[in-house]
């Protein structure tokens, strides 16, 4: 594996794998570091599909819109590195901000009503800031194929329009969220959790679990309303992570069944063919998402 901090000197590697062998399909794994098990499953699964497997590892500041939540973004750069080399990355570019932005940054993209569901109004910018780094690193290392993982299930269909808006020839491919054997979504903000925090945070997919079994004999705005109360009402078994100022331990800021495509929320089961259900969820002061599949 071959690490890189400059656009220039990937450039130069990949254009000598490409002089070698003119078919070469590169596959391009974006993630901004703290990998676990779901970042390397995309990993492998490039693998898997393509000759060269190109990791970006940044952290891209224009995709926060919290300070905060910037500076607290884990950077583990030297042991994402050993993962990636143990999971078979060719090539991984760590760059600094000024080299992925060296001008001021004045592109923004625009989404219509896939950015203002979810996770769009309630983190403005967020969207377009992924779009451009994303693109960034699309002219940077020209993939045939882009891995995304599923958990960030707007962020999948975001990418898609822009695909469609810059009308690059790259095929999009969306892989399954990796789940620990309790439930929990992988996530590099798991690490963020107290040891007590990390035991009740499962609750959340056994609640979608049973969301969806739910949904065989209760309408959509039913599913919706448990969902929200049942995650509300939640005490943990020893009465602790009481946030003080709402009483509960799971605050949830949104849950929505939608379109798996268009991302709308869907008001009955069967008008749409494919149905998910979003939520994010704070817990003792961090951020989760999740999604489950209904239909
Ligand atoms: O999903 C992420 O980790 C980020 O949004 C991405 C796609 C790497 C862009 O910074």
């Amino acid at each position: 594996m071959k690490q890189f901090s400059t656009v220039k000197s990937l450039q130069e590697a990949l254009a000598a794998a490409r002089g070698e062998n003119h078919n070469l399909t590169v596959g391009l794994v974006p993630t901004m570091g703290a990998l676990h098990d779901g970042h390397l499953s995309l990993i492998k699964r490039a693998k898997s599909e393509c000759d060269t497997v190109v990791v970006s590892v940044f952290v891209n500041p224009i995709q926060f819109n919290n300070q905060e939540d910037l500076a607290k973004y884990p950077r583990t750069v030297e042991a994402d590195c050993e993962k990636l080399a143990s999971v078979g990355a060719d090539f991984v570019l760590t760059p600094s901000v000024e080299e992925m932005y060296p001008e001021p940054v004045t592109t923004t993209y625009h989404f219509g009503a896939l950015e203002q569901v979810m996770e769009g109004p309630r983190r403005p910018g967020h969207f377009s800031g992924v779009a451009v780094v994303v693109r960034r690193l699309f002219d940077i290392v020209h993939p045939q194929k882009a891995y995304f993982g599923e958990k960030d299930f707007q962020q999948i269909a975001i990418i898609r329009n822009l695909l469609e808006q810059i009308k690059y020839p790259i095929e999009l491919v969306p892989c399954p969220i990796v789940r620990a054997d309790d439930g929990l979504a992988l996530s590099s903000r798991n690490m963020r959790l107290s040891e007590s925090a990390r035991k009740v945070a499962p609750t959340i997919y056994a609640i979608l679990r049973q969301a969806v079994e739910m949904s065989a004999t209760h309408s959509v705005a039913e599913v919706k309303q448990w969902v929200m109360d049942t995650l509300t009402a939640y005490h943990s078994p020893d009465g602790t992570l009481i946030n003080p100022d709402t009483y509960h331990v799971f605050d949830p800021e949104y849950f929505e069944i939608v379109d798996d495509t268009t991302l709308q929320p869907v008001q009955d089961w069967q008008t749409v063919q494919g149905v998910v259900g979003c939520i994010a969820v704070w817990l003792t002061g961090v951020r989760l998402i999740d999604m489950v599949r209904f239909r």
